[in-house]
């Protein structure tokens, strides 16, 4: 569609998902001009102003229209799979068991590594289709699994391939905190100065990056070597993130919170000090319930003190091969109601203004205003709370990426 295109979505029921209102205030009867890539107007039907009512019109027959969703944390390039842990998983080994026996993250390394880009972008399509099917139009995806320069270079243009390949808005992040690779024979501190020093300068200057992560836990790294990463980070402008409080408390979300984080993530033992000091940064919250499902965790994430807080709630997929093995965005709103008690309202506000905030977009997207992207999904239900309330049910009807419909 060209950028001087105009078209108006009509008889439509709208949850605009801007702040304020509940799911932003519904519309009943209404109407939702494009221009170009941009949402020229959006209201009630009967008020379209005079210059926009002669605009080509597409009848929507009483369609539910949302924001595009966003998936704001994803690891979605990577080689291989890890089914034979799902099994020894089920045998009773635990995810930490398996990733100190050699599995788990360092698994999926050495099958990255040995995959070329077009490998590790053939084998992310049908993946990523699986999101965009359901209305999904930006979505971030993490490095972390090459854990060496060339590795997480590759992960990380075959994430910029994606973005060429289909009709998406895809952020990178770079996760080189991840995991410390072997050659550097359990040497934390000196993988951390490498990733600080040496892959994230160079990964950056190639325009590869967009914000910068880590994996703050036992089995990872420590505040104290996440912070070489975020000073790196910072001396090169770029946004941080940190996988945080996932399975154990090291206070790793307050120091991301202290870093200016655009989103600390999992948080399931984060304690009332932490939830302070992200309020205080306005730091999202990113609950992530696949991994904890997958994982079979009991630890809550602190959904009460997020809302006593004013902490924002952001929910993903985590996409990965190994905590969280799910490509639906739906099916995590779902969980992240019935597991974490989100309200539907909550958990939809989670894929669209407060997941676009995580990414640093919520001036650009996640809510359906004038002057926004015209990233907008068209969903055959009657109301909002549909969405989150079905298991395994796809109701899409179109999605609309820039201002192109994508049927
Ligand atoms: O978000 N927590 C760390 N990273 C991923 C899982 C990585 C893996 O097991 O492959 C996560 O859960
Ligand atoms: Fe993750």
């Amino acid at each position: 569609m060209s950028t001087s295109q105009k078209y108006v979505l009509t008889n439509i029921t709208i949850a605009p998902m801007s702040e304020g209102e509940r799911y932003g205030g519904l519309i009943e009867n209404g109407a939702i001009a494009i221009e170009g890539d941009k949402i020229a107007w959006v209201g009630i039907a009967d008020q379209l102003p005079e210059g926009i009512s002669a605009w080509d019109q597409r009848d929507l027959k009483g369609a539910l229209v949302t924001p595009g969703l966003i998936d704001c944390h994803t690891h979605l390039v990577y080689g291989g799979n890890r089914a034979n842990e799902f099994e020894m998983r089920l045998e009773g080994a635990s995810y930490e068991e398996v990733a100190r026996a050699g599995g788990g993250i360092l698994s999926t390394m050495n099958a990255t590594r040995a995959a070329s880009v077009e490998e590790l972008v053939q084998s992310a399509l049908p993946r990523l289709d699986a999101l965009l099917a359901e209305g999904v139009t930006t979505l971030e995806i993490k490095s972390g699994y090459g854990l060496n320069l060339e590795a997480e270079r590759n992960m990380l243009r075959a994430a910029r391939q994606l973005a060429e390949l289909r009709h998406v808005n895809i952020k990178t992040t770079f996760l080189g905190a991840h995991a410390t690779p072997p050659e550097f024979n359990g040497d934390a501190d000196a993988y951390i100065q490498h990733v600080a020093n040496d892959m994230l300068p160079a990964l950056a200057s190639e325009g590869l990056v967009d914000a910068v992560d880590g994996f703050c836990e036992g089995i990872a790294f420590s505040p104290d070597q996440m912070s070489i990463v975020f000073d790196a980070a910072k001396s090169l402008g770029l946004p941080i993130k940190l996988h945080a409080e996932q399975l154990s408390n090291l206070g790793g979300a307050k120091l991301a919170a202290e870093y200016g984080a655009l989103s600390a993530d999992h948080l399931e033992y984060l304690d009332e000090d932490g939830v302070k000091a992200m309020a205080k940064a306005d730091t999202v919250a990113v609950v992530l319930p696949g991994a904890f499902y997958t994982l079979r965790e009991t630890q809550m994430p602190p959904i009460d003190l997020f809302r006593k807080h004013n902490v924002r709630m952001a929910v993903a997929t985590d996409s990965n091969p190994g905590s969280s093995p799910m490509t639906s965005l739906l099916l995590a709103m779902n969980m992240a109601a019935t597991l974490f008690r989100l309200t539907p309202e909550e958990a939809l506000r989670g894929v669209t203004l407060n997941a676009a905030k995580a990414l640093g977009l919520d001036s650009q997207k996640g809510s359906i205003t004038a002057g926004k992207q015209a990233d907008l999904a068209v969903w055959r239900v009657q109301h909002p709370a549909e969405l989150t309330y079905r298991i395994g049910f796809n109701p899409i009807e179109m999605s609309i990426h820039g201002g192109n419909i994508r049927d």
